[in-house]
Protein backbone atom coordinates (compact mmCIF):
# COMPACT_ATOMS: atom_id res chain seq x y z
CA UNK A 1 0.00 0.00 0.00
CA UNK A 2 1.42 3.20 -1.14
CA UNK A 3 0.46 6.24 1.25
CA UNK A 4 3.94 8.41 0.49
CA UNK A 5 5.65 9.22 -2.86
CA UNK A 6 9.00 11.10 -3.55
CA UNK A 7 9.51 13.15 -6.46
CA UNK A 8 12.53 15.13 -8.28
CA UNK A 9 12.94 16.28 -11.40
CA UNK A 10 16.97 15.49 -12.41
CA UNK A 11 19.72 16.71 -15.80
CA UNK A 12 18.88 19.04 -17.92
CA UNK A 13 15.24 20.24 -17.50
CA UNK A 14 12.47 20.81 -19.99
CA UNK A 15 9.78 22.52 -20.62
CA UNK A 16 6.48 20.37 -19.87
CA UNK A 17 8.51 19.24 -16.13
CA UNK A 18 6.10 20.99 -14.13
CA UNK A 19 3.19 19.26 -15.86
CA UNK A 20 4.31 16.15 -15.11
CA UNK A 21 4.90 17.12 -11.51
CA UNK A 22 1.42 18.30 -11.04
CA UNK A 23 -0.13 15.35 -12.78
CA UNK A 24 1.58 13.38 -10.34
CA UNK A 25 0.66 15.30 -7.19
CA UNK A 26 -3.05 15.61 -8.62
CA UNK A 27 -3.17 12.07 -9.60
CA UNK A 28 -1.64 11.11 -5.88
CA UNK A 29 -4.30 13.27 -3.95
CA UNK A 30 -7.02 11.60 -5.78
CA UNK A 31 -5.73 7.91 -4.18
CA UNK A 32 -4.92 9.57 -1.13
CA UNK A 33 -1.16 9.28 -1.18
CA UNK A 34 1.36 12.59 0.28
CA UNK A 35 3.34 14.08 -1.90
CA UNK A 36 7.20 15.32 -1.08
CA UNK A 37 9.21 17.06 -3.72
CA UNK A 38 12.96 17.10 -3.29
CA UNK A 39 14.57 20.07 -4.45
CA UNK A 40 17.58 20.46 -6.90
CA UNK A 41 17.36 16.51 -8.33
CA UNK A 42 18.82 13.84 -6.47
CA UNK A 43 20.93 16.88 -4.70
CA UNK A 44 17.76 16.97 -2.31
CA UNK A 45 17.54 13.36 -1.60
CA UNK A 46 21.48 13.64 -0.17
CA UNK A 47 20.69 16.81 1.34
CA UNK A 48 17.59 16.32 2.79
CA UNK A 49 16.27 19.49 1.37
CA UNK A 50 12.30 18.50 0.39
CA UNK A 51 8.81 19.90 0.75
CA UNK A 52 5.07 18.72 0.89
CA UNK A 53 3.41 19.20 -2.40
CA UNK A 54 -0.48 19.90 -2.05
CA UNK A 55 -2.78 19.94 -5.01
CA UNK A 56 -2.81 24.00 -4.12
CA UNK A 57 1.39 23.90 -4.88
CA UNK A 58 0.71 22.43 -8.88
CA UNK A 59 -2.16 24.86 -9.55
CA UNK A 60 -1.27 27.35 -12.89
CA UNK A 61 1.97 25.56 -13.36
CA UNK A 62 1.07 23.45 -15.88
CA UNK A 63 2.02 26.84 -18.47
CA UNK A 64 5.47 27.31 -16.62
CA UNK A 65 8.82 26.06 -18.14
CA UNK A 66 11.73 24.95 -15.73
CA UNK A 67 10.69 23.07 -12.45
CA UNK A 68 9.32 24.60 -9.67
CA UNK A 69 11.43 21.96 -7.50
CA UNK A 70 14.48 22.96 -9.69
CA UNK A 71 16.83 20.54 -11.12
CA UNK A 72 20.67 19.37 -11.25
CA UNK A 73 23.25 17.06 -11.93
CA UNK A 74 24.45 15.17 -8.76
CA UNK A 75 27.77 13.22 -9.34
CA UNK A 76 27.73 11.86 -5.59
CA UNK A 77 24.74 9.91 -5.86
CA UNK A 78 27.28 7.25 -8.40
CA UNK A 79 29.32 6.58 -5.40
CA UNK A 80 28.12 3.37 -2.83
CA UNK A 81 28.13 6.50 0.14
CA UNK A 82 25.63 8.65 -1.89
CA UNK A 83 23.31 6.16 -2.90
CA UNK A 84 23.26 5.03 0.66
CA UNK A 85 22.62 8.40 2.06
CA UNK A 86 20.14 8.54 -0.64
CA UNK A 87 17.96 5.53 0.68
CA UNK A 88 18.92 6.62 4.45
CA UNK A 89 16.43 10.01 3.12
CA UNK A 90 13.97 8.07 1.60
CA UNK A 91 13.42 5.65 4.64
CA UNK A 92 13.57 8.70 7.47
CA UNK A 93 10.93 10.11 5.20
CA UNK A 94 9.01 6.89 5.03
CA UNK A 95 8.47 6.83 1.02
CA UNK A 96 7.19 4.20 -0.23
CA UNK A 97 8.32 5.20 -3.43
CA UNK A 98 10.19 7.72 -5.66
CA UNK A 99 9.49 9.27 -8.90
CA UNK A 100 11.97 10.72 -11.06
CA UNK A 101 11.25 12.81 -14.06
CA UNK A 102 14.67 13.28 -16.29
CA UNK A 103 16.50 11.62 -18.78
CA UNK A 104 18.87 8.04 -18.59
CA UNK A 105 21.39 9.59 -16.98
CA UNK A 106 18.68 10.35 -13.83
CA UNK A 107 17.51 6.90 -14.50
CA UNK A 108 20.75 6.10 -13.65
CA UNK A 109 21.23 7.07 -10.33
CA UNK A 110 18.11 5.98 -9.49
CA UNK A 111 19.17 2.21 -10.63
CA UNK A 112 22.52 3.39 -7.74
CA UNK A 113 19.80 3.57 -5.14
CA UNK A 114 17.42 0.59 -6.11
CA UNK A 115 19.97 -1.94 -3.93
CA UNK A 116 19.48 0.25 -0.86
CA UNK A 117 16.07 1.52 -0.85
CA UNK A 118 12.89 -1.25 0.44
CA UNK A 119 10.63 1.06 -1.70
CA UNK A 120 9.92 1.00 -5.27
CA UNK A 121 11.36 3.48 -8.38
CA UNK A 122 9.90 4.58 -11.50
CA UNK A 123 10.86 7.04 -13.90
CA UNK A 124 9.09 9.85 -16.50
CA UNK A 125 11.23 10.98 -19.31
CA UNK A 126 11.89 14.32 -19.45
CA UNK A 127 14.28 15.81 -21.65
CA UNK A 128 14.15 18.22 -24.76
CA UNK A 129 17.29 15.26 -26.16
CA UNK A 130 14.38 12.90 -27.27
CA UNK A 131 17.38 10.30 -26.18
CA UNK A 132 15.22 7.50 -24.14
CA UNK A 133 14.35 4.24 -25.46
CA UNK A 134 10.96 2.99 -24.33
CA UNK A 135 9.05 6.09 -25.47
CA UNK A 136 8.56 7.35 -28.67
CA UNK A 137 8.62 11.15 -27.35
CA UNK A 138 10.16 12.46 -24.02
CA UNK A 139 8.53 15.62 -22.35
CA UNK A 140 9.97 18.82 -23.72
CA UNK A 141 11.16 17.64 -27.10
CA UNK A 142 8.33 19.06 -28.70
CA UNK A 143 8.86 22.45 -27.37
CA UNK A 144 12.59 22.61 -27.84
CA UNK A 145 11.92 22.14 -31.50
CA UNK A 146 9.24 24.88 -31.74
CA UNK A 147 11.87 26.97 -30.15
CA UNK A 148 14.96 26.08 -32.15
CA UNK A 149 12.27 26.55 -35.75
CA UNK A 150 11.16 29.99 -33.86
CA UNK A 151 15.34 30.96 -33.88
CA UNK A 152 16.38 29.19 -37.48
CA UNK A 153 13.05 30.83 -39.39
CA UNK A 154 14.63 34.14 -37.93
CA UNK A 155 18.34 33.49 -38.70
CA UNK A 156 16.68 32.58 -42.47
CA UNK A 157 15.84 36.29 -43.26
CA UNK A 158 19.27 37.59 -41.96
CA UNK A 159 20.38 34.72 -43.92
CA UNK A 160 18.01 35.75 -46.88
CA UNK A 161 18.42 39.49 -46.96
CA UNK A 162 22.76 38.99 -47.16
CA UNK A 163 22.73 35.98 -48.90
CA UNK A 164 24.81 34.20 -46.41
CA UNK A 165 25.80 30.75 -45.14
CA UNK A 166 24.84 30.22 -41.69
CA UNK A 167 25.41 27.54 -39.14
CA UNK A 168 23.09 27.02 -36.13
CA UNK A 169 24.13 24.48 -33.56
CA UNK A 170 21.29 23.07 -31.51
CA UNK A 171 21.50 21.12 -28.15
CA UNK A 172 21.15 16.91 -27.87
CA UNK A 173 24.19 16.35 -26.08
CA UNK A 174 24.98 12.77 -28.32
CA UNK A 175 21.78 12.60 -30.26
CA UNK A 176 20.89 13.91 -33.55
CA UNK A 177 17.05 14.30 -32.98
CA UNK A 178 16.91 17.68 -32.11
CA UNK A 179 19.16 18.94 -34.88
CA UNK A 180 17.30 16.53 -37.47
CA UNK A 181 13.92 17.23 -36.69
CA UNK A 182 14.37 21.44 -36.31
CA UNK A 183 16.36 21.11 -39.93
CA UNK A 184 13.92 18.93 -41.51
CA UNK A 185 10.99 21.24 -40.31
CA UNK A 186 13.66 24.96 -41.03
CA UNK A 187 13.84 23.87 -44.73
CA UNK A 188 18.10 23.38 -43.50
CA UNK A 189 19.76 22.90 -46.75
CA UNK A 190 22.17 21.11 -44.64
CA UNK A 191 22.06 18.55 -41.60
CA UNK A 192 24.78 17.50 -39.41
CA UNK A 193 24.48 15.25 -36.54
CA UNK A 194 26.30 12.89 -34.63
CA UNK A 195 24.72 9.74 -36.50
CA UNK A 196 25.93 10.52 -39.91
CA UNK A 197 29.35 9.61 -38.23
CA UNK A 198 32.05 11.88 -36.45
CA UNK A 199 32.94 15.37 -38.90
CA UNK A 200 36.83 15.27 -39.30
CA UNK A 201 38.58 18.54 -40.24
CA UNK A 202 39.61 16.35 -43.31
CA UNK A 203 35.44 15.98 -44.34
CA UNK A 204 34.94 19.49 -45.03
CA UNK A 205 35.16 18.78 -48.56
CA UNK A 206 31.90 16.88 -48.07
CA UNK A 207 30.18 19.48 -46.41
CA UNK A 208 31.67 22.23 -48.76
CA UNK A 209 30.35 19.85 -52.71
CA UNK A 210 26.87 20.30 -51.73
CA UNK A 211 27.00 24.14 -50.91
CA UNK A 212 29.48 25.04 -54.16
CA UNK A 213 26.65 22.84 -56.20
CA UNK A 214 23.66 24.78 -54.79
CA UNK A 215 25.47 28.00 -55.57
CA UNK A 216 25.78 27.08 -59.04
CA UNK A 217 21.79 26.06 -59.86
CA UNK A 218 20.03 28.64 -58.08
CA UNK A 219 22.56 31.49 -57.52
CA UNK A 220 23.91 33.19 -54.61
CA UNK A 221 21.47 32.36 -52.09
CA UNK A 222 20.94 31.79 -48.13
CA UNK A 223 22.01 28.59 -47.31
CA UNK A 224 21.14 27.06 -43.53
CA UNK A 225 23.28 24.31 -42.33
CA UNK A 226 21.68 22.67 -38.53
CA UNK A 227 24.85 21.05 -36.70
CA UNK A 228 24.11 19.23 -33.56
CA UNK A 229 26.07 20.04 -30.94
CA UNK A 230 29.10 17.78 -30.64
CA UNK A 231 29.49 16.78 -34.12
CA UNK A 232 32.57 18.47 -34.78
CA UNK A 233 35.69 18.76 -32.89
CA UNK A 234 36.33 22.32 -32.72
CA UNK A 235 33.07 23.56 -32.31
CA UNK A 236 30.44 24.99 -34.28
CA UNK A 237 32.31 28.38 -34.73
CA UNK A 238 35.39 26.73 -36.03
CA UNK A 239 33.17 25.13 -38.30
CA UNK A 240 32.40 28.47 -39.83
CA UNK A 241 36.02 29.22 -39.62
CA UNK A 242 37.13 26.21 -41.61
CA UNK A 243 34.15 26.39 -44.29
CA UNK A 244 34.38 30.09 -44.50
CA UNK A 245 38.46 30.01 -45.56
CA UNK A 246 37.71 26.87 -47.62
CA UNK A 247 34.96 28.67 -49.87
CA UNK A 248 36.06 32.29 -49.25
CA UNK A 249 32.53 33.02 -48.35
CA UNK A 250 31.86 34.44 -44.75
CA UNK A 251 29.89 32.20 -42.85
CA UNK A 252 28.29 32.98 -39.61
CA UNK A 253 27.63 30.67 -36.82
CA UNK A 254 24.99 30.73 -34.43
CA UNK A 255 24.59 28.68 -31.18
CA UNK A 256 21.18 28.62 -30.00
CA UNK A 257 22.40 27.03 -26.44
CA UNK A 258 20.10 26.78 -23.37
CA UNK A 259 16.80 29.01 -25.24
CA UNK A 260 15.90 25.55 -26.24
CA UNK A 261 15.42 24.39 -22.52
CA UNK A 262 13.22 27.44 -21.81
CA UNK A 263 9.55 28.51 -22.60
CA UNK A 264 6.11 27.95 -21.68
CA UNK A 265 5.74 23.71 -22.97
CA UNK A 266 3.73 23.61 -26.23
CA UNK A 267 0.53 22.02 -26.03
CA UNK A 268 1.83 18.24 -27.04
CA UNK A 269 4.15 18.53 -24.41
CA UNK A 270 1.83 19.90 -21.75
CA UNK A 271 -0.73 16.33 -22.95
CA UNK A 272 2.39 14.31 -22.79
CA UNK A 273 3.83 15.25 -19.46
CA UNK A 274 -0.04 15.22 -18.04
CA UNK A 275 -0.49 11.36 -19.03
CA UNK A 276 3.11 9.82 -18.15
CA UNK A 277 2.59 11.80 -14.61
CA UNK A 278 -0.77 10.42 -13.79
CA UNK A 279 0.39 7.46 -15.66
CA UNK A 280 3.40 6.99 -13.28
CA UNK A 281 1.64 7.21 -10.00
CA UNK A 282 -1.27 4.94 -10.95
CA UNK A 283 1.39 2.57 -11.82
CA UNK A 284 3.10 3.17 -8.40
CA UNK A 285 0.02 2.02 -6.74
CA UNK A 286 -0.36 -1.03 -9.69
CA UNK A 287 2.98 -2.01 -7.73
CA UNK A 288 5.42 -1.18 -10.47
CA UNK A 289 8.64 -0.93 -9.88
CA UNK A 290 12.50 -0.39 -11.69
CA UNK A 291 9.83 1.06 -14.40
CA UNK A 292 9.90 3.79 -16.92
CA UNK A 293 6.07 5.64 -17.37
CA UNK A 294 6.74 5.77 -21.27
CA UNK A 295 4.49 6.53 -24.24
CA UNK A 296 4.51 4.48 -27.85
CA UNK A 297 1.32 4.62 -30.83
CA UNK A 298 -0.16 6.90 -27.85
CA UNK A 299 -0.35 4.34 -25.47
CA UNK A 300 0.59 4.46 -22.16
CA UNK A 301 3.24 1.59 -20.99
CA UNK A 302 5.89 0.62 -18.64
CA UNK A 303 9.76 -0.02 -20.09
CA UNK A 304 12.82 -1.39 -17.62
CA UNK A 305 14.17 1.77 -16.37
CA UNK A 306 17.76 -0.11 -17.24
CA UNK A 307 16.96 -0.39 -20.73
CA UNK A 308 16.00 3.08 -21.21
CA UNK A 309 19.55 3.94 -21.94
CA UNK A 310 21.04 0.93 -22.96
CA UNK A 311 20.49 1.29 -27.09
CA UNK A 312 21.39 4.45 -28.82
CA UNK A 313 17.48 5.43 -29.99
CA UNK A 314 17.68 5.58 -33.74
CA UNK A 315 16.30 8.85 -35.41
CA UNK A 316 13.73 8.62 -38.14
CA UNK A 317 15.73 6.81 -41.30
CA UNK A 318 13.23 7.93 -43.65
CA UNK A 319 14.36 11.98 -43.12
CA UNK A 320 17.94 10.92 -42.74
CA UNK A 321 18.01 9.28 -46.59
CA UNK A 322 15.97 12.02 -47.89
CA UNK A 323 17.63 14.70 -46.07
CA UNK A 324 20.88 13.33 -47.30
CA UNK A 325 19.84 12.72 -50.78
CA UNK A 326 18.17 16.43 -50.92
CA UNK A 327 21.76 17.88 -49.91
CA UNK A 328 23.62 16.66 -52.27
CA UNK A 329 21.56 16.63 -55.37
O1 LIG B 1 20.31 16.87 -21.78
C1 LIG B 1 19.80 18.12 -22.04
C2 LIG B 1 20.90 19.07 -22.49
O2 LIG B 1 20.31 20.33 -22.73
C3 LIG B 1 21.70 18.61 -23.71
O3 LIG B 1 21.03 18.82 -24.91
C4 LIG B 1 22.95 19.41 -23.54
O4 LIG B 1 24.07 18.76 -24.14
C5 LIG B 1 23.14 19.46 -22.05
O5 LIG B 1 21.87 19.23 -21.48
C6 LIG B 1 23.69 20.75 -21.53
O6 LIG B 1 23.89 20.61 -20.17
P1 LIG B 1 24.22 21.81 -19.20
O7 LIG B 1 22.95 22.58 -18.96
O8 LIG B 1 24.71 21.15 -17.97
O9 LIG B 1 25.23 22.68 -19.88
Amino acid sequence: MIKRIGILTSGGDAPGMNAAIRAAVLTAAAHNIDVIGFRHGFNGLLEDDSQTLLPQHVQHIIQQGGTIIKSARCKALHTDAGARQAADTLHRLQLDALLIIGGDGSFRGALAIAPYYRGQIIGVPGTIDNDVDGTDFTIGFATAIDTALDAIDKIRDTADAFERIFLVELMGRHSGYIALSAGIAAGAEQIICPEFGALQANALKTLITPIQRAQLLRGKSSYIMVVAENSYPGGTTALAEALSSALGIECRACILGHIQRGGSPVGADRILATKLGAFAVEQLVAGAHLMMAGEINQQALLYPLAQTGERKKQIDPFLVRWQQQIASD
